[in-house]
């Protein structure tokens, strides 16, 4: 049944257009991977204050309010130019278990993300040293991550089953 809403996307008016102008993959593709160094660098300079490594001079609030618009103005182009490259060819995705593991990931992400900020901006520290050990545990943590979802993405670009395919229908 799932193989079958897989292949009727695939019969699409939207995926047929992206299949026959072959130059939407590859137009789509780059947006992502620009997205993946705005994404990431934003989570990154949260992180690296969190641990009191950039604008300790700063509340954790500034350097929040500075990157966080990127980091979700960067995963909404992602997740709209990703529904785009999936509905290209639904099958493949669908079938790969690293696709699904890789939205799980970042559902995941997107929570903690909100919950982090919501947690830490009415903490108006100051200076290095002042976040808990537990909180700069899961600032790292998140950092790594990211790094695991950029690379499940590359592992379904190149079609590595990292953890098998499933077999749909
Ligand atoms: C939010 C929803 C997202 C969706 C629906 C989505 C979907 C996709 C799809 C369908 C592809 C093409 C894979 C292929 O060639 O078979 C792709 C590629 C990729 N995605 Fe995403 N993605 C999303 C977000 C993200 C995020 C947040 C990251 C990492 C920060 C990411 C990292 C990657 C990477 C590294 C590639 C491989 C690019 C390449 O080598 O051409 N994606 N994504």
């Amino acid at each position: 049944m799932f193989l079958d809403l897989a292949k009727a996307l695939g019969g699409s008016s939207l995926s047929i257009w992206v299949q026959s102008h072959l130059w939407v993959t590859p137009l789509l593709q780059s947006v992502h991977i620009v997205m993946i160094g705005v994404v990431f660098v934003a989570i990154l300079m949260i992180t690296l204050r969190v641990l009191g490594k950039v604008g300790a001079d700063e509340t954790f609030a500034t350097v929040w309010n500075r990157f966080s618009p990127w980091m979700w103005g960067g995963i909404g182009v992602m997740a709209l130019t990703g529904l785009v490259l999936g509905i290209g060819e639904p099958v493949r995705e669908a079938s790969a278990l690293s696709f699904w593991l890789k939205m799980s990931l970042i559902a995941i992400g997107i929570v903690s993300a909100l919950a982090f900020g919501r947690t830490l901006r009415p903490l108006a520290y100051v200076g290095d040293a002042q976040f808990s050990g537990g909180a700069k545990f899961v600032a790292a943590g998140t950092v790594v991550l990211w790094l695991f979802i950029i690379f499940l993405g590359r592992a379904i670009a190149y079609d590595v089953e990292v953890w098998g395919s499933l077999h749909l229908g």
